[in-house]
């Protein structure tokens, strides 16, 4: 869609669409996996070019007349037929011939009248068969051989009677419709064609009953469920039809809405006999239940009394309802209930008693509700204002665990209010108008409570000990409950360490502290929206930005929304790795910080609509883009420059994301040029030109500085590059004779010294060659110099000669020219030669390496720190220094 100019492959393409089109216009079935669906294309004829090996057809709302078997010969796989809403108006017999495997026929919606009695002759396989809404009159035994039908619907049609046939038939059928048909009387005759039948199922709602002839419901075989909706049954007709009921296998009895205002003892007397278990009396404009008029029905399990006008449960309205588990009392005007009333229902388990308008909870409302598990008492709409110590207390022998109270116009929970209800997991608070600072006694006693809403109430004051009794919660949801302050230490959750849920949001909250999360380790969902926590953020906030994320290591789901946040702290998601979604939207964040993102790695929703974002780049969204499946950044005032979005666009290029309003709302603000232009839409390929001149700039610039570096090197440290220089070369060419072997050394090392010193050196050194151990052998001139040979040639073969070479650096040494010119140059030729340790400094006096470096050409550095030595001040460091020197003679004089 992004690139409008057509190109040849889609042309063509386009074409061979088009061709094809025009092959297979006449229709537009769908077909999959062998099902093809023709409705609603206005055919008038069956369409001959399906595959002919299609299981289903659905050619339901189209204008067909007729279904001639001829045009189903291809079809024969068919199982599956729906040609309702049509206009058809005559069956052939030999349909179900040319479809022998057919089960399901629906033929609803069309003007069928007059089935003749081979209609179905050969339909014997159909399993469901949908006559309803036709004109259908039933003459003589047009269903009799449909042996394998379960269902059969003939509803709203012109049946004057239940009479489907007049012989047994129908042997296999489950349910059968006859709602919305003009019958007005059950007869026992028009009944037994289905003496052979177990109905699951009867539906005669909405049809104008006024008579049940006696036996009429035996007649058919068995039947477990009767639903007798919307019909002017009133009392007396629901007590002869209960009547005829009686001993009937009937399970369930749907009688909604059917004008039975009154309940009377003899009502129900004929279900005395049966097993009903479920009872559907909703809609009734009920009134009144007589005292024991319930109790013949004690096999029930299921009653519904919703919608009525009862107004009044006495003591023995319900009783006998002994094995009632399920009771529905909503919207049924209930006002007074009186004490004990609900005592006969031992088996409760679930009692709705919302939208009634009852006065109080009387002490022994709930007696003997002693398996409840599940009570609602919502929209309650005279109030049950203070919940207190005693108002559940009838239900502490039961074992309630979700208890409903939302619109119950609470005010004030007092202390204990809960405390009978030791099992319950669910407590439902919210919609009211609770006004109180939660202290914790609240809640005392409730053991095993999971689930606490008390979201949209009055004003709720947290405390540190508001939830000190409820350590076992997971969920909390506190929305909008006017607590501005979380000020507090400790938090008030600093117990709730099974927290998984909770919801602080739209309470205009500013303050909180930064530990008010710690220790919430399970934390998974946290609802903040909707608040003022903006502040918070700032790095001018005294004390620094409050960092009250940072122990929520599991959370999951985080909610930002609308807090004004108009600056992120770069460390405020840090070690939030488990984050899926992240809802940052309509804050008024223009710049994130670089990396703000990076621990977001699971991060599937993003959103960050609707604030005042301009540029979408890489250093912060990187990371954070990479796993995304949804993003919402609309409404933000893109700055349309290659700075800012080119790395936007061209991930949106690339992108699988999804992207809400992509092509709508994600508009350019600046420059002038694109303000209300597509971001999408923004050219990216000046951008990519800019490129060869970054790279140009970032390689000169390196260049120059590397440049800089080179130069200020050579000046500070040329001599040291100079000297390894030198010998590296020597290495390389081989210049030196490596392997010289130790014994090849007349001397272990050549002492040179200013002759100013001489005295000095005879007087330390020739006692270390005394030494029987060590053995050392030092070449001194003065004493080892061959005669005969002049000073030169003696002193290069005496260096030659000796494994390493010692110079004593004195004041003197430096001035003496002799030593200066000649002998350190060898020396330090025969250092480049064989190695840098063939070297040894040893100075007697603190002589500074600049003026080492003027007099001689020798820094420090150049040797290792093992060859360079100073005579010790005092003389106990004498043996010391000795010692030292032994190691430096010793240490090989090659690089390894
Ligand atoms: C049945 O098939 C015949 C011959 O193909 C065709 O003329 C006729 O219109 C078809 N009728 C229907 C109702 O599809
Ligand atoms: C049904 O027929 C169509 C062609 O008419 C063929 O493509 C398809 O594989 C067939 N399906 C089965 C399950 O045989
Ligand atoms: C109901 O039956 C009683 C007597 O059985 C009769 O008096 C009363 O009129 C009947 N009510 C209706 C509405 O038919
Ligand atoms: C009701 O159930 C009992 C026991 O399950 C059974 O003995 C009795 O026949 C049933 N009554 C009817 C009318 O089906
Ligand atoms: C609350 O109950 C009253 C009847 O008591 C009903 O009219 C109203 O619709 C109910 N409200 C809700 C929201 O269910
Ligand atoms: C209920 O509260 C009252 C005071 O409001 C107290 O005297 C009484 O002991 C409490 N009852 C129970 C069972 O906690
Ligand atoms: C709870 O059961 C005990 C013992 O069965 C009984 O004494 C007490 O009255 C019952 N309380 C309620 C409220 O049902
Ligand atoms: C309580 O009832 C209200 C409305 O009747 C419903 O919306 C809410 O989900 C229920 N609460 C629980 C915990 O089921
Ligand atoms: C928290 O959950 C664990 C594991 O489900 C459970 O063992 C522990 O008792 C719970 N803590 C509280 C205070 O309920």
């Amino acid at each position: 869609m992004r690139d409008p100019r057509p190109n040849w492959t889609c042309l063509s393409c386009i074409l061979l669409t088009f061709s094809l089109l025009c092959v297979t216009a006449e229709n537009q079935c769908r077909i999959r996996n062998q099902v093809a669906d023709c409705s609603h294309l206005k055919l008038k004829q069956i369409p001959s070019d399906l595959p002919i090996n299609i299981t289903a057809l659905d050619i339901s709302h189209n204008q067909l007349k007729k279904l001639p078997p001829a045009n189903f010969t291809k079809y024969n796989q068919l199982i599956y037929l729906d040609a309702g809403s049509n206009i058809l108006s005559k069956l052939e017999p030999e349909l179900c011939q040319t479809l022998p495997l057919l089960k399901v026929l629906k033929l609803q919606h069309n003007q069928l009248h007059e089935l003749t009695e081979s209609v179905f002759a050969s339909c014997s396989s159909l399993t469901e068969l949908s006559l309803g809404h036709n004109i259908v009159e039933i003459k003589s035994n047009p269903f009799k051989d449909l042996k394998n039908l379960n269902i059969l619907d003939v509803s709203h049609n012109r049946l004057l009677s239940t009479k489907l046939g007049s012989q047994q038939q129908l042997e296999s059928l489950r349910e059968l419709v006859l709602s919305e048909n003009k019958i007005s009387s059950l007869k026992k005759e028009e009944l037994d064609f289905l003496s052979n039948t177990s109905l699951d199922t009867l539906d005669l709602s909405s049809n104008p009953l006024k008579e049940f002839h006696p036996g009429c419901l035996h007649a058919i075989g068995n039947l477990y469920n009767l639903v007798v909706n919307n019909a002017e049954l009133g009392k007396n007709l629901t007590e002869k039809l209960c009547l005829e009921l009686s001993g009937t296998k009937i399970k369930k009895l749907s009688l909604s809405q059917v004008q039975l205002s009154y309940i009377y003892k003899s009502t129900f007397r004929g279900l005395q006999t049966t097993n009903l278990t479920a009872l559907n009396l909703s809609k009734n404009y009920l009134s009144m239940i007589e005292d024991h008029s319930l109790a013949w029905l004690s096999n029930l399990e299921y009653l519904n009394l919703e919608d009525n006008k009862i107004d009044h449960l006495s003591l023995y309205s319900l009783y006998g309802l002994s094995n009632v588990k399920y009771l529905n009392l909503r919207r049924s005007h209930v006002s007074k209930i009186e004490d004990f009333s609900f005592r006969w229902l031992s088996h409760l388990e679930y009692l709705l008693i919302d939208d009634n308008s009852f006065q109080e909870i009387t002490p022994n409302m709930f007696t003997g509700l002693n398996s409840l598990k599940y009570l609602s008492l919502c929209n309650w709409t005279s109030g049950l204002h203070t919940v207190t110590n005693k108002t559940f207390s009838s239900l502490a022998n039961s074992t309630l665990q979700i208890l409903n109270l939302t619109k119950s116009r609470i005010t004030k929970i007092e202390s204990g209010a809960f405390s009978w209800l030791v099992h319950l997991k669910i407590l439902d608070l919210g919609l009211n108008e609770i006004n109180q600072v939660l202290r914790g006694h609240e809640f005392k006693g409730l053991q095993k409570i999971e689930d606490i809403y008390l979201s949209y109430n009055k004003q709720l004051t947290l405390t540190s000990e508001s939830f000190a009794f409820v350590p076992s919660l997971k969920k909390l949801m506190l929305r909008k409950v006017a607590c501005s302050s979380l000020d507090l230490s400790p938090s008030p959750f600093h117990l709730l360490q099974n927290l998984t849920i909770l919801d602080i949001s739209n309470n205009n909250l500013a303050n909180i502290k930064d530990d008010l999360f710690d220790g919430l380790h399970t934390l998974e969902i946290l609802d903040l929206q909707h608040n003022n926590l903006a502040r918070l953020w700032k790095h001018a906030n005294p004390g620094g930005p409050v960092l009250f994320l940072k122990d929520l290591l599991n959370l999951h789901i985080l909610n930002l929304k609308s807090n004004g946040f108009d600056e992120i702290p770069v460390h405020v998601f840090k070690g939030l790795f488990q984050i899926r979604s992240l809802d940052l939207g309509s804050n008024n964040l223009n710049l994130l910080p670089a990396s703000l993102f990076d621990d977001q790695t699971s991060l599937n929703s993003l959103i960050l609509q609707k604030n005042l974002i301009t540029s979408v780049e890489e250093n912060v969204f990187g990371t954070v883009f990479k796993n995304l499946r949804e993003l919402e950044m609309d409404f933000n005032p893109f700055d349309c420059t290659c700075e800012s979005i080119s790395w936007f666009v061209n991930w949106l290029n690339v992108t699988q994301t999804n992207i809400p309003g992509l092509d709508t709302h994600y508009l350019c603000n600046t420059p002038p040029k694109y303000h209300s232009s597509l971001v999408m839409n923004f050219d990216i390929s000046p951008c990519k030109d800019s490129a060869p001149f970054k790279l140009l700039f970032i390689i000169s610039t390196s260049v120059i500085i590397l440049f800089i570096f080179i130069i200020i090197l050579v000046h500070f440290e040329g001599w040291r590059i100079a000297f390894y220089w030198n010998v590296s070369v020597n290495r390389v060419l081989g210049f030196t004779e490596i392997d010289r072997q130790q014994e090849e050394f007349d001397y272990d090392a050549y002492i040179i010294h200013a002759r100013r010193d001489r005295n000095w050196v005879s007087k330390n050194f020739i006692p270390l060659e005394e030494n029987d151990q060590s053995q050392i052998r030092f070449c001194l001139e003065e004493r080892d110099f061959e005669a005969g040979i002049s000073e030169f040639e003696a002193t290069i073969n005496s260096i030659k000669r000796s494994r390493k070479i010692i110079f004593v650096v004195t004041e003197h040494l430096l001035k003496d020219a002799w030593c200066r010119k000649f002998k350190v140059y060898h020396a330090v030729q025969q250092a480049i030669e064989q190695s840098r340790d063939s070297i040894i400094l040893i100075f007697l006096h603190d002589i500074p390496d600049y003026k080492l470096n003027h007099a001689l050409c020798l820094r420090r550095g150049m040797f290792k720190s093992h060859c360079i030595l100073d005579w010790p001040a005092q003389k106990g460091r004498v043996s010391a220094f000795h010692q030292k020197l032994q190691m430096a003679l010793k240490s090989s004089s090659y690089i390894h």
